[in-house]
């Protein structure tokens, strides 16, 4: 099954916490890593982990001078109850894939089915050989489910084993560590408040100690062979051991189902818990399987991209689109993890990530799921007017630049908070929902709402200067290597779009008169606002370098010395890890895409010319330590016709989790870079644009490719794509007749 499935042949022992995270399985709400159910710890380096979206522990932030306005509390992802352990004892000997001899080993993580399978020709120690195989879901359809079907044929001989299935309470997050990309918070945070067994099913609930949340896990077994069940139960943990006596060549097929359930999102979760491990025991595992089948059939139907041509592509490409699945919260609680539900790393914590890297994805795919994500910033609009009340502005919103709940957590102010940028990106994405769903009720209802109270805290912190230019001081743009600067060239161009747009919000709000006095009233806002904001965006000040011919990326950047690449050594990369930030701060050295993404945001602010050039001069001060990086200098490189760096830098991006290119993948997916790849193909490749409120396209096909096609929804049409050697085509597949520019000339599409 070329390209619908990610295999490895081998079992690596090295590299385990790798592979633990490029096999997880999640839903949206639930992520298991896949950890093996042979339990490893002490034996290899692993993070046996399972992880509810959203759900997490808080802690004061200790601060060794804590100022005014600091971040409170951290907020950390965490490891629930474990079922990840099967142990199989076959008269007397263990069965591990660590000793023994392993005739066979297959694991494939399935994009098509939606499992993860593990296949295992084993001979024990005394010569004993068994086929195992056991398949993992976690269920698109009833996401508080996790199933394990764990089948064992032994293949040359007849006696008994025992299965023992553990429940375990017991459970802790990784500690902290000199990477800032990992966890900062202590270890141990769930207490077991309790463990019962009720008609032999198994149920723990963990409690945090600070942010009030619990979870319920229970679990229940199905054998398809008469056995002898026997229940061992500590305090925080349940041990179910089966024995069995079994035949040469006759498979016996275990299944342990397991249901999570959260205080956040069930009132009573206790209850609807062991209703709804009712209702699985009714329905029985094929009819998740099944389900898994049908819900994924529907996914590619909309969101597949098809490249001919590149099988290494293809392979990345659907793997991260498959991920961006996986990661998606589907309920108005949650949103996308920097790292999905996949592992550790960056705490669970959501960034701009989302709004800017991954939602163009939903967005041209899937509204529904789109509409959840901006729901989710909606949602905690009451907590970024709070946040931006304690940083001193006297009205509007301040989003935070990393949180689960909404409020602020980043502890590092400078490449934090300072980043008000991410009031400006929220508000973007609003904007593309408007243009690509003309969803004048959701704008009316929400967006608008957003656009107002973002925009205010981003005129309240510029001014007009003394030339009458509207100013911005003292933030840090996406690249984290340069923090707190003047006009930073993306801030401002993102201020700027946000303020113009708020009068096209103002004017759809206004049809909807109930709505609009409604709003009015309740923020308190007129249309003399509008006309300011309308006056910072005419006077925009946008830093230009008349010598260079490019747009610097802050008031000073250029007079800072540029970093002395030539004698940094490869193993100092990534900069962050090796210097103290001041160091970083002092150079030309940016971390990850800026103005460079601001041009492909906001190409009409500028000219191509000027493009190129900053194109050519920001390339060579990039270190792309940033996984959000490579994906945009491959769209604009497509932009400019560089068609072999465009394919460069898009083949990094695409394959960065899979080939674990930053040699982080071990603490989780990289979401931001995987909707990149998406963007890469259809903002790059394809050149796709909204200009006008027309789709444009200026495509250009890498040589090593021969046809891309993948499906978009703009506005109420559902359009097919295909570019190939010769030319692109776009088909209408649903909708009346559109309009299309490609190379600048209309087409009509019926
Ligand atoms: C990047 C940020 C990003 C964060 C989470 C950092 O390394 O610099 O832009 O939001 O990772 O992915």
């Amino acid at each position: 099954m070329l390209n619908w499935s990610i295999v490895k042949e081998n079992f690596d022992k090295e590299n385990f916490m790798l592979n633990e995270t490029l096999f997880h399985l999640a839903n949206g709400y639930l992520g298991v890593r896949d950890s093996f159910e042979e339990d490893f710890r002490g034996k290899l380096k692993t993070v046996r982990g399972i992880y509810i979206n959203g759900f997490y522990e808080t802690e004061d932030i200790q601060y060794g001078e804590k100022l005014y306005g600091y971040a409170e509390y951290s907020q950390s992802i965490l490891n629930i109850t474990d079922v990840q352990t099967i142990l199989l004892n076959i008269d007397g000997e263990e069965f591990s894939i660590l000793q023994g001899k392993i005739k066979k080993f297959k694991n494939e993580l399935n994009l098509k089915e939606g499992y993860v399978k593990r296949e295992i020709l084993w001979k024990s120690n005394s010569g004993k050989e068994l086929k195992i195989d056991i398949k993992r879901i976690v269920s698109f359809t009833r996401e508080e489910l996790f199933i394990i079907q764990y089948n064992i044929t032994p293949l040359n001989f007849s006696g008994e084993i025992e299965i023992t299935s553990l429940i375990d309470g017991n459970v802790s997050n990784i500690t902290a560590s000199d990477d800032p990309r990992i966890g900062t918070a202590n270890a141990k945070h769930l207490d077991v408040v309790k463990c019962e067994v009720k008609e032999n099913i198994g149920i723990i609930e963990n409690k945090t100690k600070h942010s009030n949340m619990s979870v319920i896990t229970s679990c229940i077994h199905e054998v398809n062979k008469k056995n002898q069940l026997n229940i061992e139960k500590e305090h925080d943990k349940i041990n179910f051991k089966f024995s069995l006596e079994v035949k040469e060549n006759e498979k016996v097929e275990f299944v342990k189902y397991s249901v999570f359930t959260d205080s956040l999102r069930y009132e009573n979760n206790y209850t609807e818990n062991l209703k709804i491990l009712n209702e699985v025991i009714k329905n029985g595992k094929e009819f998740y399987i099944e389900a898994q089948k049908v819900y994924l059939n529907e996914f590619w139907k909309t969101s597949d991209i098809i490249i001919d041509g590149d099988e290494k592509l293809q392979e990345g490409l659907r793997y991260n689109l498959y991920q961006l699945l996986q990661s998606v919260g589907k309920d108005m609680y949650t949103n996308i993890a920097a790292k999905g539900i996949s592992g550790e790393g960056y705490e669970g914590h959501y960034f701009w990530d989302t709004d800017i890297y991954i939602l163009p994805f939903f967005m041209f795919t899937n509204s529904f799921l789109a509409k959840n994500l901006l729901m989710y910033r909606y949602n905690t609009l009451e907590k970024a007017r709070n946040r931006a009340k304690m940083m001193g502005h006297k009205k509007g919103a301040l989003y935070p630049w990393r949180t689960i709940n909404g409020d602020e957590c980043s502890a590092f102010f400078p490449a934090g908070t300072a980043q008000y940028h991410i009031n400006t990106d929220i508000a973007y994405s609003f904007i593309q929902y408007y243009l690509i769903t003309e969803d004048k009720e959701f704008m009316q209802n929400y967006g608008a709402e957003v656009l107002f109270e973002t925009a205010r805290v981003m005129f309240d912190i510029g001014h007009f200067n003394r030339e009458g230019k509207f100013v911005i001081n003292d933030v840090t743009g996406p690249d984290e290597y340069t923090c707190i600067v003047n006009n930073n060239y993306y801030t401002n161009i993102m201020a700027k779009y946000l303020f113009e747009n708020t009068k096209l919000a103002w004017e759809i709000l206004k049809e909807n008169k109930e709505q609009f006095k409604k709003l009015k009233n309740k923020i308190e806002i007129n249309e003399e606002e509008i006309k300011e904001f309308e006056r910072a965006k005419e006077n925009m000040y946008l830093p230009f370098d008349e010598k260079l011919h490019i747009h610097p990326q802050d008031d000073s950047f250029l007079n800072k010395k540029v970093w002395d690449f030539k004698n940094t050594p490869k193993e100092n990369y990534p900069l962050l890890l090796h210097y103290h930030p001041l160091t970083l701060y002092r150079y030309q050295v940016c971390k990850q895409a800026d103005t460079i993404l601001a041009h492909f945001l906001r190409e009409e602010e500028t000219t191509l010319d000027i493009i190129k050039n900053d194109f050519e001069y920001y390339e060579k001060i990039t270190t792309h330590d940033s996984s959000l990086s490579t994906c945009i200098f491959s769209i604009m490189a497509s932009r400019l016709r560089l068609k072999e760096k465009a394919y460069d830098y898009f083949i990094n991006n695409a394959r960065l989790d899979l080939d674990d290119l930053h040699h982080n993948t071990k603490n989780g997916i990289h979401t931001a870079a995987m909707g990149g790849s998406w963007m890469g193909v259809v903002f790059g490749f394809v050149g796709m644009r909204i200009k006008n409120n027309n789709l444009h396209f200026n495509p250009l096909l890498p040589d090593n490719i021969n046809k891309i096609k993948f499906k978009i929804n703009f506005k109420h049409r559902e359009l097919e794509i295909i570019l190939n050697k010769e030319k692109l085509d776009i088909k209408l597949i649903s909708g009346d007749k559109i309009d299309v520019y490609i190379d600048n000339n209309k087409t009509t599409i019926e």
